[in-house]
């Protein structure tokens, strides 16, 4: 084993949310300001040791913790290099906060698989790495499509339809997004499943608003290519019309949503799983995502972090 270390993002979904578990295409976008890393230093005495935020200990102590799917990862991969008993400190440091619907999960998973391969001199294909993520991601989600792996994982803005080869999508250079933090947990485990006992329940009125959010989806990635930012915005408002519909939306995340509008923004909606978690507003420009950015603040976002569109063709 070598010393290694791998890299990610957070990310933020555009639209497409929840229809996206469903087969409907989603858009998202790495933020490569807001990053986490994953470093391996190999240990002689075998001990297996794990700091993070969320956890610090032993590999096998780990199976009980919140980090149980990273560390069913890590036991995956061992096996995997044959090197169950390998000794080593793996350092988890992230700018990501958790469950926020900012793909912390998969972004850890992105980084560990990624050093991992790194630690074992191994190249890694990007389709290997999102097979390794979905391991733990499935441990957490129960039923992952797979979108968080892949923005968490890439460099550009994604278009991503389910079992698919995901692939970039271009933004204009114009526009800004501002994503605001409600301080309360999202719940995605929780919100996946409310809106699958919803769609069992009352399917002829749920399924025509995953159709929905698919058309606002397909009608977003249009107004994208056509650097129309106010048929943008409007897609956004009605994708959280449906989203809120599904019961996925919350106080928090309204009362942002409508400060974020009153403050000029194009559009503006619920970002991630919901039921707490992030919300995201368009503006025309930087400077008047400055505004909503206070106007948010004033609402009682916790942190707010801006995005402009110009940030999405630039390398690293
Ligand atoms: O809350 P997050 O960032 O993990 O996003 C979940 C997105 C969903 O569409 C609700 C679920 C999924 O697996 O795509």
């Amino acid at each position: 084993m070598l010393n290694a270390s791998g890299e990610s993002f957070a990310k933020i979904i555009l639209i497409g949310e929840h229809a996206v578990v469903y087969g409907q295409p989603a858009i998202a976008l790495p933020v490569k300001t807001i990053r986490l890393t994953a470093t391996i230093t190999p240990r002689t005495d075998g001990q297996q040791l794990i700091t993070s935020t969320f956890y610090r200990g032993s590999l096998q102590a780990a199976a009980t913790s919140a980090f149980a799917g990273i560390a069913h990862l890590l036991r995956a991969l061992l096996t995997f290099f044959g090197a169950r008993q390998q000794g080593f400190d793996l350092k988890i440091t992230s700018a990501l906060p958790p469950e926020r619907g900012m793909g912390s999960s998969a972004a850890t998973a992105t980084a560990v698989v990624r050093a991992m391969y790194q630690a074992f001199a191994t190249p890694l294909a990007h389709a290997t790495l999102l097979r390794w993520t979905a391991i733990s991601e499935k441990l957490l989600h129960g039923n992952p499509s797979g979108l968080d792996a892949a923005t968490t994982s890439a460099t550009r803005p994604q278009w991503f339809v389910r079992n698919q080869a995901p692939h970039a999508i271009a933004f204009p250079t114009n526009g800004s997004l501002v994503i605001a933090d409600t301080g309360i947990p999202g719940q995605t485990k929780a919100a996946v499943a409310a809106v699958a006992s919803r769609l069992q329940q009352a399917p002829a009125t749920n399924q025509p608003r995953l159709a929905a959010i698919g058309q606002a989806v397909r009608q977003a990635a249009l107004a994208l290519a056509a650097d129309d930012l106010v048929k943008l915005g409007a897609q956004l408002n009605t994708a959280q019309t449906q989203l809120a519909a599904l019961g996925v939306s919350t106080p928090a995340l309204d009362r942002l949503i409508q400060a974020a509008r009153t403050a000029g923004a194009l559009g503006a909606k619920l970002t991630g799983s919901g039921l707490g978690g992030c919300m995201i507003a368009l503006a025309t420009d930087h400077t008047a995502a400055e505004t909503i950015a206070q106007a948010l603040t004033q609402a009682g976002a916790t942190a707010v972090w801006q995005y402009d569109f110009v940030q999405s063709e630039e390398q690293q």
